[in-house]
């Protein structure tokens, strides 16, 4: 029986896994510079969680959740996006009341079934952040920028901000009402459309199908009601006074349904159909629709896979690169010494005359059971600076035998040279 990996899914080794580590890493200090605490939350959660912060006729929902039943008939999901389940979290463990400023960031994998290319898969890796509390357009603002400079960070300079209101309870129907009349007014809609002109009008706006025609449609912006569009221009005050240029993409809908007011998407100008690189908006009722009590709330996720594809297409993903050192021996007598001075390397107590002592050491060998030969070839491949080799006849001396890889060219130096 030849397993494979499950369709969709990926396995990421060596370079590939320490791009998205790397991703990570940026991430976590930019999120300090944030006054963002790190959140943990788990992989599967009560299913309806799901269905009732993303929404009964969402894609996600409809199609894409990995819904199952444990042994004791619980009704289950993979979660296929962070929020709900950090909502879930807050309201559980009261930590917009406790925590002195409720701003939570979480990064893992998440899971839909949907139809896998490239950009997309079915267990993908999300970076993430919610901020509880914050009505102000200021947050709005932040969020934004902060899903901006992550992905800057990571050396993305060629972003588009895309930003639209979907207004509030009270504007918004006014909105539905104008969307519903005027698809009502189309036709030979596609499936897809037809089932939700009456239950979720808005999806009409971004169908891949239908949407490019619907070119005289009618505008949330022209809808919203004085504090929405007071709200909306205040958070392109900010976005402008802090330097990030953005562009308002009235088809903006995004597929949760949790949404109010700002949404935004961050797209790639490099990658293809998937350009998505991280997107969000504001959802001031979602606290309250999972039983907390009203909490305005805004909130980003970006798809790791994606962002470094971005970066690595613009040849922008330099990962570092850190000198390695190749211990060989010649003897099995000499195994121990070859040991300590790994060791010794590995732990910083020792250093390589030639190689930057601030340097972060990979340490490779010994490989005691290999030919002199062959372990010079291994030190070759891994792409070794220096090998230090343990000789017989340069032991007896005190000695060991230190070879840059690159002139070739060799040292005879005391052991205790390393430590001293
Ligand atoms: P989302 O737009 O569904 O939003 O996903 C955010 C990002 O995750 C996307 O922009 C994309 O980069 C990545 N992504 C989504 N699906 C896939 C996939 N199948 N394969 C690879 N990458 C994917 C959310 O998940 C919201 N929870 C964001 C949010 C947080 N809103 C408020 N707070």
């Amino acid at each position: 029986m030849n397993f494979k990996a499950p369709r969709g899914t990926h396995d990421l080794w060596a370079a590939q896994a320490e791009k998205i580590s790397f991703l990570e890493e940026v991430s976590r200090r930019i999120f300090r510079r944030y006054n963002i605490a790190e959140i943990r939350v788990p992989s599967f959660e009560d299913a309806g969680l799901f269905t009732r912060s993303i929404g009964e006729t969402t894609d996600i929902v409809e199609k894409e959740m990995y819904v199952f039943e444990d042994r004791k008939g619980r009704k289950l999901a993979l979660r296929p996006e962070g929020t709900a389940s950090v909502v879930r979290a807050c309201i559980e463990h009261q930590l917009i009341q406790n925590l002195p400023v409720a701003k939570l960031f979480y990064m893992g994998s998440m899971f839909r079934y949907e139809r896998p290319q490239a950009g997309r898969y079915r267990e993908f890796f999300q970076v993430g952040a919610e901020y509880f509390g914050n009505a102000a357009p200021t947050a709005d603002a932040e969020i934004i920028l902060l899903a901006r400079d992550i992905l800057t960070g990571v050396g993305l300079g060629d972003i588009r901000v895309h930003i639209n209101s979907l207004g509030c309870a009270a504007c918004r129907p006014v909105f539905r009402a104008a969307l519903t009349e005027y698809f009502a007014k189309q036709q030979d809609l596609c499936g897809d459309c037809q089932r939700r002109i009456e239950r979720n009008p808005l999806r009409l706006l971004d169908c891949k199908v239908d949407g490019p025609r619907f070119t005289d449609v009618p505008r949330m912006c022209d809808s919203l009601c004085p504090e929405c569009a007071t709200h909306f221009n205040r958070v392109q005050e900010f976005l402008t006074a802090a330097g990030a240029s953005f562009q308002i993409d009235h088809r903006l809908v995004r597929g949760l349904d949790y949404y109010t007011r700002t949404i935004f998407e961050i797209r790639s100008a490099g990658l293809g159909a998937q350009d998505t690189l991280a997107a969000g908006g504001r959802y001031d009722n979602l606290v309250k629709e999972l039983g907390g009590s009203p909490t305005p709330a805004v909130g980003f996720a970006l798809g790791s896979e994606r962002v470094v594809m971005a970066a690595d297409n613009l040849g922008r993903l330099k990962l570092e690169v850190r000198p390695t050192v190749f211990i060989a021996v010649a003897g099995a007598e000499l195994e121990p010494e070859a040991v300590k001075l790994a060791a010794a390397l590995r732990n910083r107590a020792a250093t390589v005359s030639g190689i930057d002592p601030a340097a972060d050491l990979q340490v490779e060998g010994p490989y005691a059971d290999k030919s002199l030969k062959s372990q010079l070839r291994l030190a070759d491949k891994v792409g070794a600076a220096r090998t230090i080799i343990f000789g017989a006849d340069e032991f007896k001396r005190g000695t060991v035998t230190v070879r840059d890889m690159k002139t070739q060219q060799q040292e005879e130096v005391p052991i205790t040279s390393f430590t001293a």
